[in-house]
C-alpha cells in the first residue's frame, strides 16, 4: 500500500502546484502498479490535535500497555504499515504548513514507528521509501530544510530510501512557473520508477 500524506494547503485549492505534481507522481505510480492500493492521509481540514501535557500523558500511558489499537494512534498506524510513502506540501516559512508538524507528532509514536535500544533510537516502520514533495515561491536554498528534515526523520523511522521534488521559483515570473513545474513533474515522474 502507497500512502499519500496530503497537506497541500492552497488558496489555490485544487488548483495547488505541490498538489498538481503530487497528482503527476500518482497517476504515474497507478500506471505502474495498478495491483498496488493508495491510501490518503488528507490533512488539508483535519483540525489535527496538538499534544499539551494531558495528551502526552494519556498517550504514554497507552503506548506503555501497548494499547496501539486505540484512535490516538491512527494516523501513526497508518504511517507504520504503508509500504511506500508520498507527503506532499507547500514550502511555507522554510519549512511547511503546521498541520503537517502536527501530524509529524502524531506519527513519532515511541514503541510503534521507533523504539529505543542501550544503543539509541531504531526505526520500526515497514516502509521502504519516502518521496518528499514541494514547491517554493522562491529559489531552493542548499541544504533544503525540509527535505533534510525528512531525511533526518526517516532515519528515526527506518525508513531506508528517501527522495525529494522541489519545484523552485514558481512565484518569481510565469515563464519561471511553467520551466520549473515541467521539471518537477517529470523528476516525480521518474522517482515512481524506483519506488
Ligand atoms: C504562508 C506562506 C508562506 C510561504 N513561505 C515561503 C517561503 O518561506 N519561501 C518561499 O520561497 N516561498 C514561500 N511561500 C510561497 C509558496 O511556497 C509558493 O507560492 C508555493 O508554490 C505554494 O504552493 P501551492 O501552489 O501548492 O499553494 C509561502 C506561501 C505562503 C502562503
Amino acid at each position: 500500500m502507497l500512502l499519500f500524506v496530503n497537506c497541500c494547503i492552497s488558496q489555490r485549492e485544487t488548483e495547488s502546484r505541490t498538489l498538481k505534481i503530487c497528482r503527476a507522481f500518482l497517476d504515474r505510480y497507478a500506471q505502474s502498479h495498478p495491483e498496488e492500493e493508495i491510501a490518503v492521509e488528507d490533512l488539508r481540514e483535519r483540525g489535527i490535535p496538538n499534544f499539551d501535557r494531558n495528551l502526552l500523558d494519556e498517550r504514554d500511558l497507552l503506548m506503555q500497555k501497548e494499547r496501539f489499537e486505540e484512535p490516538i494512534y491512527d494516523m501513526a498506524r497508518r504511517f507504520h504499515d504503508a509500504d511506500r510513502i508520498l507527503v506532499g506540501a507547500p514550502y511555507w516559512d522554510l519549512l511547511f504548513p503546521a498541520e503537517l508538524r502536527a501530524y509529524i507528532e502524531h506519527v513519532s509514536a515511541n514503541g510503534l514507528c521507533y523504539h529505543y535500544e542501550p544503543d539509541g533510537c531504531h526505526g520500526d516502520c515497514r516502509a521502504k521509501k519516502l518521496v518528499y514533495i514541494t514547491s517554493g515561491g522562491g529559489f531552493e536554498e542548499k541544504p533544503c530544510v525540509p527535505a533534510e528534515y525528512w531525511r533526518q526523520l526517516c532515519t528515526i523511522f527506518g525508513i531506508p530510501e528517501f527522495d525529494y521534488v522541489f519545484a523552485e521559483g514558481v512565484d518569481v515570473s510565469p515563464e519561471m512557473e511553467e520551466q520549473s513545474m515541467r521539471q518537477a513533474i517529470q523528476k516525480a515522474e521518474e522517482l515512481t520508477v524506483e519506488m
